[in-house]
């Protein structure tokens, strides 16, 4: 057991235990202007003016002292959307589309997705792992603590198996928290080209009870949008899903407004993601239904679309958590930072509310805000110490790292 104490920093965080904030919420922060707090084996254990938090040492002395000398403190970046297990780049296609091609067009050629399924299908387990691990490393250096990933480069019951299980170990051989989500409904693989009916039944029939023996899926998500499944099938699967006992998200309205963030309300997921395209109706019904948005504007950015309706979200009040979406083709980025200045600068988030939405919100979206998202006793010790005085920084030095140093469990970790 050791006692760890931190002094002299200027703490921001999100104060509202486990539920998400949404609307005015969104944007309330408690700040310690000159703040401290108390790690006891991993876990914070007061946080407030040094006066309250000696008093909860009562006749205890801290095995360690830390002066954080004036700069900001946050928790630790949750990234709760993520397809950081893959084998290879796509950096070709990436020209492709730079040269006028749209990703759903490379998709439809077999590349896309697709071609990642092929890369994963040939690789072994360690090859994945190696890779995916270098993938992480780079996203802790960028302050992520605790991060979701998707399985969903399989697309047949044996890989995506696989997949999971290669997830599951990058949780337990990195620092990082990791929260791994089914997401074999991520494209119709290229042996059910003519039959994409028989690959839902495979999802529903064969797939889906597999993956809950299995045990280590938490979620289950599915891309709805044109040419890949549509609401109908969608609904279908996360009926499916939900019987077999996954909490759902649906990656919904992405390129084209199917009305997937409707269907996320009326299936009453936990979260709708990307929503580039959502309508006022299914946003209307994600507010309803306290469906989380996970907004990806790294992901807007990279195939140069418009950014999500951030405000209108949260003035409908959603609550709006953010994600990197890193993947090996629509967006590939490690950097929650450049993330939250995309949502400033780009989203008009103010820095306030884009801080819940990578840490509390983000938490909640993947079902971890009992233990993270927050700096408040009770949670995992994670958090960032700033190059700066307010979270602002992000945007203020965009592009850059404007971080001293990463802490996973009350450990030094970046
Ligand atoms: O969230 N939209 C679908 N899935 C990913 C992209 C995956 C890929 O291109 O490999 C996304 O953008
Ligand atoms: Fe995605």
């Amino acid at each position: 057991m050791t006692l760890k104490l931190f002094k002299h920093g200027r703490i921001y965080t999100p104060l509202t235990g486990r539920d998400p904030a949404a609307g005015g919420e969104q944007g309330k922060l408690a700040f310690y202007e000159d703040g401290c707090f108390l790690v006891d084996n991993g876990q914070f254990a007061a946080v407030g003016a040094m006066a309250d938090v000696e008093k909860c040492l009562e006749d205890r002395c801290p095995d360690q002292e830390f002066d954080l000398e004036g700069a900001a403190v946050i928790p630790g970046f949750v990234d709760p959307h993520t397809h950081a297990c893959f084998a290879a780049r796509r950096e070709t296609e990436f020209s492709m589309r730079l040269e006028g091609k749209s990703y759903l067009e490379i998709l439809k050629a077999g590349g896309g997705i697709l071609s990642s399924v092929r890369s994963v299908r040939s690789a072994s387990d360690q090859e994945l792992f190696d890779f995916s691990r270098a993938l992480l490393a780079s996203t802790l250096f960028y302050g992520t603590t605790t991060i979701e990933i998707k399985s969903g480069y399989g697309l047949d019951t044996e890989t995506e198996l696989r997949m999971l299980r290669v997830i599951d170990r990058l949780g337990r051989e990195t620092p990082q928290t990791v929260v791994p989500t089914f997401m074999g409904a991520h494209a119709v693989p290229e042996e059910f080209k003519d039959n994409p009916e028989g690959y839902v039944s495979l999802l529903r029939e064969d797939m889906l009870p597999a993956i809950a023996e299995q045990g280590i899926a938490r979620f289950c998500d599915i891309f709805c949008e044109e040419g890949v499944f549509s609401v109908e099938q969608s609904r279908r699967v996360l009926q499916r899903a939900r019987e077999w006992g996954f909490r759902l998200k649906v990656h919904a309205d992405e390129v084209h407004d199917l009305g997937g963030a409707a269907m996320a309300g009326e299936m009453r997921a936990v979260s709708a993601e990307h929503l580039l395209a959502a309508s006022d109706a299914g946003i209307a019904a994600m507010a309803k239904e306290g469906v989380v948005a996970v907004l990806l504007p790294a992901t807007a950015y990279s195939l140069r679309k418009p950014f999500a309706r951030a405000r209108t979200m949260i003035e409908k009040g959603v609550p709006v958590a953010l994600a990197t979406d890193l993947n090996p083709g629509s967006c590939f980025c490690e950097s929650m930072p450049f993330v939250f200045s995309l949502a400033v600068m780009g989203m008009e988030l103010t820095p306030e509310e884009a801080l819940t939405a990578s840490t509390l919100n983000a938490a909640w979206a993947i079902g971890m805000s009992r233990e993270a998202g927050s700096i408040e006793p009770g949670k995992m010790a994670d958090f960032l110490v700033l190059d700066g005085e307010t979270p602002a920084v992000f945007a203020y030095a965009s592009g850059a790292r404007p971080i001293r140093s990463v802490w996973k469990l009350g450990e030094c970790v970046a």
